[in-house]
């Protein structure tokens, strides 16, 4: 049966399934496929047994025995698809028969690890915060209401996982968690540092609202991490303890990201990571002789504002020593408002006439202003 199987290993299949089980207390079905893992070609077999899927994740000479042992114990059929054929066997009196069957077309080889999106934090993982914040169970189950805040945490952490690396890896990291609300983002972010990257930090968390102060306050005490301290207090003009390596900010309403790039050039970041919110400062002003065609429109007039206090952020950023880049951290239908500025302290600053621009569409925004 080996000798059977061999020669697909050797080909770029995309996945092997093992089905018609011979009990039916054992396992149900098998898919195998290929996936990349360190720059490897490994199999992962997923295998389904009382309901649960199994991962294993093993090398071709172990994976070519994992098929033929379930063949011999478990399973009467095997279907192998190829990028551009499908072959099925049965297994009769311990032989494989196997036949080519008909197939037209191509089948795309999907060697990504995990086919769905890959987190830091999966699911099924208890984060005692997340537990505390109502987002997941006691035993890591996400709550369908909360998926999408699930997300957009988890795709944070991801380029916040990069931000680190602009950060001296020796020393007590400070974090600023700005317009933190209920601080879903400080709690998973110390739960990362701390557990899965080994890091000490200490966040500062600042929100306009006493009842959420109060609520992060309780929850931080419930679960002792001292090193987490909220503040209630305008970001504009708050007094914070201590200067920030990172500031992040997700979702601060209206003008209050401006406010919050401003103290993290101010605190001299290395890095702020700002998702913005609502843009409505600009929207009733913004004018423009040459675009009258589309600020005719209510809802493409407040995109574009949108658009152009973003930019005009990032070129702030860029003004005063860090290089920017503007993306999309998270799929839209996870949160429309899904534009992330990126900034990394560099020092070297871009001498961008923004007042200038920002006259040719007779805006003044809270970025521009002197404080
Ligand atoms: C949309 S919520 C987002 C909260 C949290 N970051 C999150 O993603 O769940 C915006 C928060 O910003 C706070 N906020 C707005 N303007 C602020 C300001 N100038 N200073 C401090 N907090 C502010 C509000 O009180 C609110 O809790």
């Amino acid at each position: 049966m080996k000798q059977q199987i061999i020669p697909f290993f050797s080909l770029p299949f995309v996945k092997i399934i093992l089905a018609h089980p011979i009990t039916s207390d054992g396992p149900q079905k098998c898919i195998l496929r290929p996936i990349l893992l360190k720059g490897q070609t490994v199999y992962q077999s997923e295998i389904f047994q009382n309901n649960q899927a199994f991962h294993k994740n093993m090398p071709a000479d172990e994976a070519i025995l994992y098929v033929e042992n379930l063949l011999t114990t478990h399973f009467k059929e095997i279907y192998i698809l190829l990028k551009q054929e499908n072959w099925q066997g049965t297994v009769k009196n311990n032989r494989l028969i196997l036949k080519k069957r008909p197939f037209t077309g191509e089948r795309h080889q999907n060697m990504n690890h995990n086919r769905s999106k890959k987190y830091l934090i999966e699911e099924g993982t208890p984060v005692p915060a997340l537990i505390e914040l109502g987002i997941m169970d006691k035993n890591g189950r996400i709550y369908p209401t909360q998926r999408d805040k699930f997300i957009q945490i988890n795709q944070f952490l991801n380029v916040f996982d990069q931000a680190l690396n602009t950060c001296n890896p020796h020393k007590e990291l400070i974090i600023w968690d700005l317009c933190c609300g209920k601080s879903y983002l400080t709690f998973i972010l110390d739960y990362f540092l701390s557990v899965l990257r080994h890091r000490t930090a200490r966040f500062i968390g600042v929100d306009l609202k006493p009842a959420v102060i109060q609520t992060c306050t309780q929850i931080r005490q419930k679960l002792k991490r001292d090193n987490l301290t909220f503040i209630c207090g305008n970001v504009q003009t708050v007094s914070l303890p201590q200067k920030a390596d990172i500031v992040v900010s997700l979702h601060a309403c209206d003008t209050a990201t401006a406010a919050v790039i401003k103290r993290g050039i101010q605190s001299g970041a290395s890095a702020i990571l700002a998702v913005p919110c609502c843009h409505k400062e600009v929207s009733k002003n913004i004018a423009s002789s040459e675009l009258d065609f589309m600020l005719g429109y209510g809802l493409l007039k407040e995109r574009f504002a949108a658009l152009v206090t973003d930019a005009l952020r990032a070129r702030f950023l860029e003004n005063n020593g860090y290089k920017t880049d503007v993306l999309e951290f998270v799929n839209f239908e996870n949160s429309p408002k899904n534009i992330m500025i990126r900034a990394f302290k560099t020092n070297q600053t871009i001498a961008h006439d923004l007042t200038k621009t920002a006259a040719r569409f007779h805006i003044h925004p809270t970025i521009l202003k002197n404080d």
